[in-house]
């Protein structure tokens, strides 16, 4: 897809005359930057003139009160809205420069790229090795399929629980298993950023440190961006955190981005007051 592929850092900057002094910088540092994102659900606006940059290779958290926006804006970074029917988006998120709601954009292709891991595990049901060769098979992956399932589990640090059953259904993995399966099928389409929506919510204490941690070690290959309700994941994981709260000055329940800074910032010296509300569970 053509729009998407010419965003690649690495055919961008072989593009001939592009100088080096141009857009391609602001392209690398965010890898995705929204600008003045409202989100409609029919009359009802959900989100309004929400601004925020994605750095590459980052752990960017969205936090803030149930209802006020979190998920919608999270799907806006990769056209999950265009599947609610009656949802709406306007403003621009570019992806490393690239308008995702552009004209000749793919959605699908989008998807490829920003893949996504829900709230509750959702494996196909499947065999182990089908959830994860499923989404390479459809898109024409050429290459070793064992490999390519093979690295992906252990990427998603699954491997080394899975390996002598990859035939055995998904299903009969634990929550947390299902979790990573998920994860290691998003993996596998070779995405760029990852969005996980309170990916650990149903899950249990250790599987949910296991998570974590995996979400630490993928920073290094991928961007990264969690919707969590829980303050501890946010402070121990993200680099940035984005805190949302429902505008009360507003006719509807509209939400809105109060503040966003490095998490370490954020958590110790919030600007708003709001925000330190918020953090010391005194709202919310
Ligand atoms: N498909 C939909 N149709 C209509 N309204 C919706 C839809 N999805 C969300 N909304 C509304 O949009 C607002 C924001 O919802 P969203 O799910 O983004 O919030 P959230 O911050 O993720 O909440 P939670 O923490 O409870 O998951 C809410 O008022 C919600 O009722
Ligand atoms: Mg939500």
């Amino acid at each position: 897809m053509d729009v998407i592929d010419s965003a690649d850092p690495a055919a961008r900057a072989a593009t001939p005359g592009e100088s080096a002094a141009t857009a391609p910088d602001e392209a690398e540092t965010f890898v995705l930057r929204v600008e003045g994102l409202n989100a409609f659900y029919g009359d009802f606006q959900a989100v309004a003139e929400v601004d925020l940059d994605i750095r590459g290779n980052e752990i960017t958290a969205l936090i803030g009160p149930s209802g006020c926006g979190k998920s919608t804006v999270l799907r806006c970074f990769n056209r999950m809205n265009d599947l609610i029917e009656v949802a709406r988006v306007e403003g621009s998120v570019r992806y490393h420069g690239v308008d995702l709601y552009g004209p000749n954009v793919d959605a699908v292709e989008v998807r490829r790229r920003i893949g996504m891991v829900f709230q509750k595990p959702n494996p196909f049901p499947k065999s182990i090795y089908d959830n994860i060769a499923f989404g390479p098979k459809i898109a024409g992956y050429q290459g070793n399929m064992d490999d390519l399932v093979e690295e992906s589990l252990i990427k998603a640090a699954l491997w080394t629980e899975v390996n002598d059953k990859l035939r055995e259904s998904a299903f009969a993995l634990s929550g947390g298993q299902q979790q990573r399966l998920c994860i290691a099928r998003a993996i596998a389409t070779s995405p760029d950023v990852l969005l996980m929506d309170e990916p650990c919510s149903a899950l249990d204490p250790i599987a949910t440190l296991r998570i974590e941690e995996l979400m630490t070690e993928l920073k290094r290959d991928y961007t990264i961006i969690i919707v969590t309700h829980n303050m501890q994941q946010a402070a121990r994981v993200s680099d940035r955190t984005a805190f949302f709260t429902v505008d009360a000055e507003r006719e509807q329940r509209t939400g809105v981005l109060v503040e966003f800074g490095e998490t370490a910032t954020m958590f110790t010296r919030p600007t708003q007051q709001k925000t330190e509300d918020y953090i010391t569970g005194r709202f919310g």
